[in-house]
């Protein structure tokens, strides 16, 4: 099966407009790269992004949803919203809503469906923390994310998503998994989709992410079941994030 690769840049809640239009308009050299790209910024330059990228064909995404359909929700935003702006992606689940906004597997999985519902690809986030992999139970927590995602949607909703397998203790610290390790998880991952549907695991793209810099992104992507990347820091330069592309 081949897959095409997808790199996404998370900036997290970094950026600035002048960012925004730096990097729409270098990434516009990126047309003709293998991997499909997308971009993540904080919700207020979505649109400013969307037209800096122009008919570059780099996509743009969002790092959170509502899992409530419109209405009277202060502060929310809509998976409807983000869609109606031109986004094909969103991130639900990353380590640092669950960590630090004290999002659950239920509540991910409530935002895995509305996504989808709106018109999105979800990029459902899951990892271990490094005392969960120190106790051994990396195996276990991942696919503990994943299930709880697949028993209120179904196999057949992971046709229209993207899992990226991020090691909480390798975000940010600038220690990454080794190509090995992150192998070895994805492969978990994907036998883990095909024990419900072969054909599913087969096409479904198993993102990598964690302190991927441009020069460990070729290894991870030579791996089998690494699909490309969820790329935090280093997608906030713009050469730094098309090289970690090209390597894909
Ligand atoms: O969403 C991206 C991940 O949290 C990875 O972040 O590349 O800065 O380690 P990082």
């Amino acid at each position: 099966m081949t897959r095409t690769p997808l790199v996404a840049g998370n900036w997290k809640m970094n950026g600035r407009l002048d960012m925004v239009e730096a990097l729409g308009a270098s990434l516009g050299g990126l047309r003709n790269s293998r991997a499909e790209v997308a971009v993540c910024p904080p919700f207020p330059y979505l649109a400013a992004l969307a037209s800096a990228l122009g008919g570059s064909g780099v996509q743009i995404g969002a790092q959170n949803v509502s899992s409530h359909e419109d209405g009277a929700f202060t502060g929310e935003v809509s998976a409807e919203m983000l869609a109606d702006m031109g986004c094909r992606y969103v991130i639900v689940g990353h380590s640092e809503r669950r960590a630090l906004y004290g999002e659950d597997d239920e509540l991910v999985g409530e935002k895995f469906l509305r996504a989808q519902q709106g018109g999105l690809i979800p990029i459902l986030c899951v990892g271990e923390t490094l005392r969960e992999r120190e106790a051994g139970e990396t195996e276990q927590v991942v696919v503990r994310q994943v299930s709880s995602v697949l028993d209120v949607a179904g196999i057949g909703a992971f046709d229209q998503a993207v899992v990226a397998y991020e090691p909480v203790w390798a975000i940010g610290t600038g220690e990454t998994a080794t190509p090995e390790q992150a192998q070895e998880v994805h492969a978990r991952l994907r036998s883990a989709l095909a024990a419900e549907d072969a054909s599913v695991a087969s096409r479904i793209r198993l993102l990598y992410g964690g302190s991927v810099k441009s020069d460990n992104a070729a290894l991870l992507f030579a791996q089998p079941d690494i699909d490309g990347g969820l790329i935090g820091g280093a997608s906030l330069s713009a050469d730094e994030f098309s090289a970690i592309c090209l390597a894909a």
